[in-house]
């Protein structure tokens, strides 16, 4: 019946229209004129960069038109499809802006209008729309709106359908309009400011129809528990509430929206335990709960859930508790992601019942523990399996794996499994990336490696393999596009191989014979820490068949010899050069000035002479230069003191001479100076004090180009061997937080500037074995953070300021052989010394030197004893730090989400600073103890 209408109805119409030219086929709609007039008017004042309305023109019917849709009995327009059609590169292109002319309101019977995707740069939604009564679907979606949503909205009584979402810059103060849209079915709001609307919930609850209600990042933090004891809004089945600041636990009537299929509220700080109530929802196919604050353990009636597909629980650090055995009764269950929870015990063999499951993510959970069921190797399903980072124990064998056909991504990271499988093993499935970093893959090399053909990404570094790598491991190794194998102890020959990777990682191991050849594609080569051998200047001149990219090189520790071939324009990309300890001789080629994007060289250890070349000037991005123990010699070039990028000048133990310019100061981001052990003469600048990187002291989430390249998941970070309070150390992730002047062992001469007393965050400070002359600044003892001073073997004078009793961190001191004279000052710290640090100075008295001071000598300092008792509250202090640090950890842990790339220096850097934290405790322990020990001895003798 209803098609037999049109048919009737278009003799007659092509009866009237018979004077027009209109083909006469019952297909054919002919557009109202005043419709096709008003369309004409409406997209003149739209900007259409793309041209992507063309077919609107005057000569075409307008039903015709693409993205205009007639009725097909009146003619009249009722749809419009304007949204982005690409969400490709020609995205943006493609978007429609200008103006929304009111001409639209002349198509009296649009009953759907999509706008979305383009960009009306800003400017506020139109209230006209509010007159357009046939409106039964509304999407302004992603369409850059700004301001005040108009309340006239309100007055679309037929609404079904309204999308103001992700328009950045709207905002709605008073919701009260939304009431009027009794048929409203779904509503999108994601990121549409409701900061101050804190009668939300009460307005969009009101639809008995509603099914869908986006409410994602609109700032919504208000009590939903007190604005409503029940739902009415029942009909609901897709809820997102997520990215907002809920700062309470799950209200109970959202318990009640029984219909529910998809309910997000991540990225908000939901709290207290998650009810049993959750069960009710038995039609839920999407959970996402996921960076949080909730606690206790997961409602095992999540086993009544039981359309469950997706189930998101990560990232809320205080969920523990057992996972679940109800988990097994989660047929459908497609991916589970409880990655950076508390969760301690077992995996529940009942794992293995959930057939449909792809991804199984546990890592990041410290306390499961175990072995790895066997039953996981029936999830047939299976595609990703990440269990790294926890404490799972015991063996990995072929029957975890018997159905794992479809595996591609295995993650066991930082447990204690061992792989034991038969050496003629071959797995079912055809892996895309391994990680075992801190795992047990050895002793033995994993030979069943060979089968895998799909691998871009493989890592077991650290994982106990003392092998021989086999004849095929060079060809194997070569395709995948990361390989990280460092830390293990692994033999062989590359000599023979073409490497073929994106990032290459074998540092310390035992690779040995000729260094291998690249082919251009390779960013970072790492075979740091080998025994590789042979001349550098086969594999630096190499053919190469295009561009190298290769970035970092880094074949420092091995016994590689000979000079440095004129070859370095066969690498422009190359930005971190680290060739130290090795035996390569010769001066530096004048073409590593063509290494324009270069920002560390570390030439240190090896037999290196002559000057540096002033080619080198043109590495205008240098951060970090290390040329010590070598044999350079000449000028320290006046452009590495004017190079303001550099962060680290390391010129140690050489035979360099001349003077330290003042223009050192202008090195504002400089974090280590050392010139120790060379020929350098003259007085140290004045003005150190403007080296602001050493005046601030350590800055938190700094980043150094020159110290670290970024390569997604994957960092390189330089290292530097420091010569501290005597001994050497290797300084890598702390290396940033590092603060040091050491010109110890030149011919320096004049006095210590007062100046230098303003390097607030200097830590080490060596001046030892020069000339100095005069005093040590009065005002030392504002240097805070000073660690270690060695001052000894100068001719300094005077006595000790009384404020080098206030540096509490100093835990290394040196004034020996030197001119002090007078009373040493009592404090907990200077008493601390042996009495070697102030030996060598025959005026000098009072302890911890034996000598007493007479009358004269006596400066009296009545607090000392004083100090002397409150010493053990200070390393309480320090100890507590440790304590502190754990629960900032946890607590800036919630608040990471999303980005992998981001989170992965986020907590890179809480490494580092537990490194630093752990260091700092460390050395105050030792303090500590120190001082306890003399505190009771004293207390022994009185
Ligand atoms: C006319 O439109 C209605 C609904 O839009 C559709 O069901 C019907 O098949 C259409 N008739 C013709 C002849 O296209
Ligand atoms: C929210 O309101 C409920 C009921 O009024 C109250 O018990 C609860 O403490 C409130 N929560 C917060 C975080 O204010
Ligand atoms: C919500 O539902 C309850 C119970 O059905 C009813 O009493 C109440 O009037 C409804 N509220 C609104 C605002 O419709
Ligand atoms: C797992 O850890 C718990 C403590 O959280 C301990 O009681 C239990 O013995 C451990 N189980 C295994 C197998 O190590
Ligand atoms: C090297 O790897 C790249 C992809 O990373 C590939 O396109 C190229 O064909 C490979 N070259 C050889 C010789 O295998």
């Amino acid at each position: 019946m209803r098609n037999s209408r049109p048919i009737i109805l278009f003799p007659f119409l092509c009866f009237l229209s018979s004077t027009i030219s209109i083909l006469c086929d019952p297909n054919t709609l002919v557009c109202n004129e005043k419709e096709k007039h008003a369309l004409l008017r409406f997209k003149k004042a739209l900007s259409d960069p793309g041209n992507w309305l063309s077919s609107w023109s005057v000569n075409q019917d307008c039903c015709r038109w693409q993205t205009v849709r007639c009725n097909n009995v009146t003619g009249r327009v009722v749809e419009l499809h304007l949204s982005n059609p690409y969400d490709t590169d020609d995205y943006e292109f493609y978007r429609l802006g200008g103006e929304i002319s009111p001409a639209l309101l002349e198509l009296e019977f649009l009953s759907y209008l999509n706008s979305s995707g383009n960009d009306f740069g800003g400017s506020p939604i139109p209230s006209f729309l509010g007159s357009m009564g046939s409106l039964r679907y509304l999407d302004l979606n992603y369409a850059r709106f700004g301001g005040l949503v108009p309340r006239q909205l309100g007055n679309l009584s037929s609404l079904r359908h309204l999308d103001l979402g992700r328009n950045n810059g709207l905002s709605i103060e008073n919701l009260g309009w939304i009431s009027h849209l009794a048929f409203l079915k779904y509503l999108s709001m994601d990121w549409v400011n409701l900061h101050r609307e804190v009668h939300w919930l009460e307005s969009v609850s009101l639809f008995p129809s509603l099914s869908e209600l986006h409410l994602s990042g609109c700032e919504l933090d208000s009590n939903m528990t007190s604005s409503l004891g029940y739902a009415n809004f029942t009909s609901l089945t897709f809820l997102d509430l997520s990215d907002n600041n809920f700062n309470q636990e799950i209200p109970n009537w959202l318990f009640k929206l029984s219909s529910l299929v998809s309910l997000s509220l991540s990225v908000n700080q939901f709290k207290g335990q998650i009810s049993e109530s959750l069960g009710q929802l038995k039609y839920l196919k999407y959970l996402d709960v996921s960076v949080n604050s909730f606690h206790g353990p997961i409602p095992t009636s999540i086993g009544n859930l039981s359309s469950l597909r997706y189930l998101l629980l990560y990232e809320n650090p205080l969920i523990s508790g057992t996972l679940p055995t109800s988990l097994g009764q989660l047929k459908y269950l497609e991916y589970l992601n409880v990655f950076f929870n508390s969760f301690h015990g077992p995996i529940p063999t009942s794992i293995g019942n959930v057939s449909s499951l792809r991804y199984l993510f546990l890592s990041h959970n410290p306390l499961i523990n175990g072995t790895l069921p066997m039953s996981l190797g029936l999830l047939s399903n299976l595609e990703k399996l990440e269990v790294g980072w926890t404490s799972l124990t015991g063996t990995i064998s072929e029957v975890h794996f018997t159905a794992l056909s479809k595996l591609k991504v295995l993650s066991i990271s930082g447990t204690s499994l061992s792989f034991h499988v038969n050496s003629s093993w071959t797995p079912p499935f055809q892996l895309e990336s391994l990680d075992a970093d801190s795992s047990k893959m050895g002793p033995k090399f994993p030979t069943w490696l060979q089968t895998q053909k799909s691998l871009f990404y493989l890592d077991f570094s650290r994982s106990g393999i003392v092998d021989t790598a086999p004849n095929w491991f060079g060809k194997f190794a070569s395709y995948i596009q990361q390989i990280h194998l460092s830390n293990n102890q692994i033999s062989g020959d590359l000599s023979q191989v073409v490497l073929n990777n994106t990032i290459i990682d074998l540092s310390s191991n035992c690779f040995s014979g000729r260094l291998p050849c690249l082919y251009p594609n390779v960013v970072v080569l790492n075979i740091a820490n080998n025994s590789f051998s042979g001349q550098i200047s086969p594999f630096m001149c190499q053919k190469m068949n295009g561009r190298s990219e290769l970035e970092v090189l880094d074949i420092s520790i091995n016994a590689l010899s000979g000079e440095l071939s004129d070859c370095w324009m066969h690498w422009p990309s190359l930005t971190h050069v680290s060739l130290g300890s090795n035996n390569l001789s010769g001066k530096i080629p004048n073409s590593m000035g063509s290494l324009v994007g270069l920002e560390a060289l570390s030439l240190q250890n090896n037999s290196f002479y002559g000057d540096i070349p002033s080619s080198l000037e043109n590495c205008e991005s240098l951060g970090l230069i290390n040329l010590s123990d070598n044999k350079f010699s000449g000028i320290i070039p006046r452009w590495i003191f004017e190079r303001t990028t550099l962060i680290i000048i390391h010129l140690r133990s050489n035979k360099f001479m001349g003077k330290i310019p003042p223009q050192i100061c202008q090195l504002s981001s400089l974090i280590v100076l050392d010139l120790a052990d060379n020929s350098l003469s003259g007085s140290i600048p004045k003005c150190l004090n403007n080296i602001s990187a050493m005046t601030a002291g350590p800055i938190r989430d700094i980043w150094y180009n020159a110290l670290e390249a970024d390569y997604g998941d994957e960092f390189y970070m330089e290292s530097l061997v420091l010569d501290i309070k005597g001994r050497k150390s290797k300084y890598e992730k702390i290396l940033k937080y590092v603060r040091m002047i050491d010109l110890s062992s030149n011919n320096l001469s004049g006095s210590i500037p007062n100046e230098i007393s303003s390097l607030f965050g200097l830590q080490f400070l060596n001046l030892s074995r020069n000339h100095l002359m005069g005093r040590i600044p009065e005002k030392i003892g504002v240097m805070a953070l000073l660690e270690s001073l060695d001052l000894s073997r100068n001719h300094l004078s005077g006595e000790i300021p009384q404020s080098m009793s206030n540096l509490t961190f100093l835990d290394d001191l040196d004034l020996s052989f030197n001119n002090f004279s007078g009373r040493i000052p009592s404090s907990t710290q200077l008493q601390s010394f042996d009495p070697l640090s102030f030996f060598g100075n025959p005026e000098l008295c009072g302890a911890p030197l034996t000598k007493n001071c007479t009358k004269d000598e006596e400066t009296l300092n009545p607090t000392a004893v004083e100090e002397n008792r409150e010493f053990p509250e200070i390393s309480w202090f320090y100890i507590g730090m440790g304590s502190g640090f754990i629960v900032g950890f946890w607590g800036v842990c919630g608040a990471l989400f999303f980005k992998r790339a981001w989170r992965h220096a986020y907590f890179q850097f809480l490494y580092d600073m537990r490194d630093r934290a752990y260091v700092a405790i460390a050395i105050k322990l030792k303090w500590f103890h120190q001082k306890l020990r003399r505190y009771h001895a004293g207390k022994e003798k009185t």
